[in-house]
């Protein structure tokens, strides 16, 4: 089955800037254009090179060191914005000029004062003006979903008269639904003339939280281009998230029969970079890359990772760059957890001795919420002082057995100290007298 292959257009440096707190130096921009590239974006859109000296140096320098992606300026619709987007773009193997102009009469009759004529004027205008420097413009009409349809269609006809090669609809404000927004796309597949000479894109805002959720209903009405942040940084609520769009497109083939050509183990890393360069930290229940987004308390949970990570997981940490899964050592957590944590820190019970274990480990959890390694391990030598420790010739039998076999579970011991109690995953067979129902409710 051959997918279509949608452009993944990168903002992080433009509109994910814009973010109170997020602002980058022209290095900070370079070094993470290059780790854009080494995850596979399409487009990075590098700034807005009238907005500051330090705004155009940036575009420059991310022009000049990173040849493979197009780069991308942002420009209103005036001519000295776009010819200092053009200039900022000169050593760009593949510029685009990125000229907006708001179109809802809310834009048009309170910030810009100009009639719906004078804005169609000057985006053919502009467009045009943007086309006698390079070949290669996007054109967004700022607060497309708060437009009237009819006006829109207009615009975007007249721009493509113009010359504009990608047409963005912008949801500025995030006020649409995955419902309309697919049906504006498209209608204006439908409906605007000489579409097809242009590739239509998706820009969502985050406002009530559906960004990515509206970018997905773009793609599904035919939209060939998604413009989104690293983390779903942006104005305000932030854009779309790039990493959850590429994610939900490559575990949900069979609802999105699109391809896109980022390298997903990147993802990961290129999350990091980004909150390392703005000192801006993700929430921890942030799909595919937060702290938490393969980390597991509860019991159940743990007891089902531990046999088979499908259960509670629908991608691999591995296919994200996220090294591993952890199991995570609090109050929810059960006996299969703490077992294998115990035999990560060198200590191995029987089912009897690590019920007493168990018990003492509820009543530490309830009390500190997160159970970190010294205190299970005191806990261990107050139960049964050294008694139960591995000796350390198992466990080198152990892991050089396993190791013959290609089984990395030998790297489970010694457990690597960390801020707390997390047992990296590493599947615990059952014990074989036991009923499989019985196991499952003594594990959790
Ligand atoms: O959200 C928006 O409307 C924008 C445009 C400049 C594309 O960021
Ligand atoms: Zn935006």
């Amino acid at each position: 089955m051959s997918y279509a292959r949608i452009t993944v257009f990168d903002t992080t440096l433009r509109d994910g800037e814009q973010s109170p707190g997020c602002s980058m130096h022209v290095q900070e921009k370079v070094r993470l254009a290059l780790q854009l590239d080494r995850l596979g974006v399409d487009v990075i859109e590098a700034g807005f090179p009238i907005a500051s000296d330090g705004d155009f140096a940036a575009v420059r320098s991310v022009a000049a060191a990173v040849p493979r992606p197009v780069i991308a300026a942002l420009a209103r619709a005036a001519k000295h914005d776009i010819a200092r987007a053009a200039q900022a773009l000169e050593a760009a193997v593949r510029p685009r000029i990125h000229v907006f102009l708001a179109t809802s009469d809310i834009h048009l009759q309170h910030k810009l004062r100009i009639s719906r004529q004078q804005c169609l004027e000057q985006a053919h205008e502009m467009v045009r003006y943007a086309k006698s420097f390079c070949p290669d413009i996007e054109f967004s009409p700022e607060d497309a979903t708060r437009t009237d349809p009819e006006f829109l269609f207009q615009v975007l006809e007249a721009v493509i008269e113009s010359g504009a090669t990608t047409l963005n609809i912008p949801d500025t404000v995030g006020y649409t639904v995955p419902s309309e927004f697919g049906a504006l796309i498209q209608s204006i597949r439908q409906r605007v003339k000489g579409i097809e000479k242009a590739i239509v894109s998706a820009h969502c805002h985050n406002d009530l939280g559906l960004a990515v959720a509206n970018s997905l209903a773009a793609i599904g009405a035919g939209a060939g281009q998604v413009e989104c942040t690293i983390n779903g940084i942006g104005e305000r609520a932030g854009n779309a998230s790039l990493e959850e769009i590429v994610m939900a497109l490559r575990v949900r083939a069979d609802k999105y029969p699109y391809e896109t050509q980022i390298a997903t183990e990147q993802l990961y890393p290129t999350s990091q970079m980004l909150e390392e360069i703005t000192g801006i930290s993700v929430q921890p229940n942030k799909a595919v890359i937060g702290r938490n987004a393969f980390a597991h308390e509860a019991g159940i949970h743990q007891d089902g990772m531990l046999k088979n990570p499908l259960t509670y997981e629908i991608m691999t940490p591995k296919s994200v760059g996220v090294p591993d899964s952890k199991l995570v050592l609090g109050k929810h957590s059960g006996r299969h957890a703490l077992s294998l944590r115990c035999e990560q820190l060198g200590y191995r019970f029987e089912r009897r001795e690590l019920d007493e274990i168990y018990r003492r480990f509820v009543v530490l959890a309830d009390e500190v919420k997160h159970v970190h390694d010294h205190q299970l391990l005191a806990l261990i030598r107050e139960a049964y002082g050294e008694d139960h420790r591995i000796p350390p010739a198992r466990v080198e039998a152990e892991q050089a057995a396993s190791a013959a076999v290609g089984d990395d579970s030998h790297r489970r011991f010694p457990g690597t100290p960390s801020d707390y109690s997390a047992a990296h995953l590493s599947p615990v067979p059952a014990p074989e007298h036991q009923g499989e129902q019985e196991d499952y409710l003594w594990g959790v």
